[in-house]
């Protein structure tokens, strides 16, 4: 009797427990894609956007801009050219980050999981994963000495390296520096001095992979076809030897002596040091409006026009600061400029508070530094953009505000507003 009944509740047990399994299993084939868009959608649209395009707010503020991914074109692979990475590349970006760029590293916020599911996702996102990548085989290679080093050096000369690296590495001689990506941003050589900067690492092998396979949507190219793989481990070991010392190993006067040299190099070419200042500390962020989803209206960088409501005090649109004659800085002079970031008073006297524009600190900046900056902005190139001036508050309503901010406790003061407060083309 016993016996007759345990039989079918076994059977019906395994039954059941095969079913859970099977559900499991595909559960889990299904889940990756929403798993991973999940993830996406929480850490990556703020840079690489909502469809994958690369143009998440945060991508007008940083170069080089995050990846496109509907192109599947990658810098970083271990296959051949005009191929899409592996998975394992793939990866190891999203892990390790690339260096010298805002792609940050995950593996400290993502588990393994998450970033196998996440890079599924961002491969459903380009038709390109449809053809299996091709393996490039790095071989062996070749150990690293005095040898394979000075051999390195003639394989650089004859590859010729040095037209767009320099024959040091860091630019010197070079025929040119200065490039664009293939999605018109401007794009450095880089430093063969700073392997620190190499988005791909900094080993022989992830050298070899660089030169080897090329970085596709950058002008470095491949070489596949100009050295034989001898000659390019040769070449990835030179590099290696190029490296400098890094700050952090540095002894005292070789610091002196390094800043001294960036100094140098600062003041000799300001326009360049100008845009890095203005890239870094802001006016871009807040001098360029803004869409509804805070990406940057296309064509008005620096144009103004970003409403910043400031309680109980007024509204503050920010200038035009591009170059142009009539609604920008054009027909400033520089010392107009100066004053305007130093202290804080606008060209007709008006007395601007200290925020949101922080011109107390921007007065802290060596004289060289602010010199730089006005350089920069007069090759802007002119956006017209009539901005309206600030509008302080009556004294009533001012002080009815500072009532209701002190007493009544109402809403943080700062507002920003989306859209350009200014008018395009000077037309009001
Ligand atoms: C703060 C901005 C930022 C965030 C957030 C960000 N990325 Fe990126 N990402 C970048 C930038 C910038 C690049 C391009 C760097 C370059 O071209 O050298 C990039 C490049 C990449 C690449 C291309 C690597 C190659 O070989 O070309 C992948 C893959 C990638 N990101 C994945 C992700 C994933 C997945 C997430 C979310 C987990 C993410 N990124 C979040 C900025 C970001
Ligand atoms: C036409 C110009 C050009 C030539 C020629 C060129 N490069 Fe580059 N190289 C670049 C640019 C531009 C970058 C920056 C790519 C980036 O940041 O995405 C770069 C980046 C690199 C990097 C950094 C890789 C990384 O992971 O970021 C290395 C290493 C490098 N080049 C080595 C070489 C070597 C060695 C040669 C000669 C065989 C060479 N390059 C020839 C333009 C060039
Ligand atoms: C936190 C936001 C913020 C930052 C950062 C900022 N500004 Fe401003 N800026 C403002 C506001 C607000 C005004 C005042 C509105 C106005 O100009 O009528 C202003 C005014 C100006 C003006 C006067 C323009 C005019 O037409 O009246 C200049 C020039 C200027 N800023 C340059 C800069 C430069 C250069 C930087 C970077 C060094 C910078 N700003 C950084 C918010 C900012």
């Amino acid at each position: 009797m016993k016996r007759m009944v345990t039989k079918p509740v076994l059977a019906c047990l395994a039954a059941a427990l095969l079913i859970v399994v099977c559900l499991a299993l595909t559960r889990t084939r299904l889940e990756a894609q929403p798993r991973g868009k999940a993830i996406y959608d929480k850490h990556c649209t703020e840079c690489h956007g909502a469809s994958g395009k690369g143009d998440g707010p945060g991508a007008f503020y940083v170069a080089p801009r995050p990846r496109d991914f509907s192109t599947g074109r990658y810098k970083i692979r271990s296959t051949e050219t005009g191929s899409v990475p592996t998975d394992d590349d793939l990866i190891r970006s999203v892990r390790q980050g690339l260096y010298g760029t805002a792609m940050p590293a995950w593996d400290r916020i993502l588990s393994d999981t998450d970033i196998q599911d996440v890079v599924a996702y961002v491969k459903s996102m380009s038709p390109q994963f449809a053809t299996p990548p091709k393996l490039v085989d790095p071989g062996e290679g070749t150990p690293s000495s005095p040898d394979s080093i000075s051999r390195g050096v003639q394989v650089y000369e004859k590859l010729q390296c040095s037209k767009c690296h320099g024959t040091d590495g860091r630019g010197t001689g070079a025929v040119a520096t200065e490039f664009q990506d293939d999605w018109k941003q401007p794009l450095p050589a880089a430093d063969l001095t700073q392997p620190w900067s190499f988005r791909g690492g900094a080993t022989s092998r992830d050298i070899y992979l660089r030169f080897r396979t090329g970085m596709a949507g950058t002008p470095m190219p491949s070489f596949v076809d100009a050295a034989s793989d001898k000659d390019m481990w040769d070449l990835a070991n030179y590099v290696v030897s190029l490296a400098r010392k890094p700050v952090w190993s540095m002894t005292a006067q070789e610091v002196t002596d390094h800043f001294a040299r960036q100094d140098a190099e600062a003041k000799a070419n300001p326009v360049k040091r100008g845009e890095y200042l203005v890239n870094t500390i802001g006016c871009v962020l807040c001098h360029s409006p803004i869409d509804q989803e805070r990406r940057m209206l296309p064509g008005m960088r620096l144009a103004g026009g970003v409403l910043f409501r400031i309680e109980p005090y007024g509204d503050f649109p920010t200038g035009n600061i591009t170059s142009d004659k009539e609604t920008g800085l054009g027909n400033w002079t520089d010392d107009e400029i100066k004053r305007v970031i130093t202290k804080g008073t606008l060209r007709d006297g008006t007395r601007l508070l200290p925020f949101p524009m922080d011109y107390a600190s921007f007065a802290t900046m060596k004289p060289s530094d602010i010199d730089a900056i006005v350089a920069y902005l007069r090759t802007v190139p002119p956006v017209s953009n009539r901005v309206p001036a600030p509008r302080f508050r009556f004294f009533p309503s001012y002080m009815w505000g500072k009532f209701k901010l002190l007493i009544l406790g109402d809403d943080p003061p700062i507002a920003i507003f989306p859209g350009n407060a200014g008018a395009v083309g000077g037309q009001r």
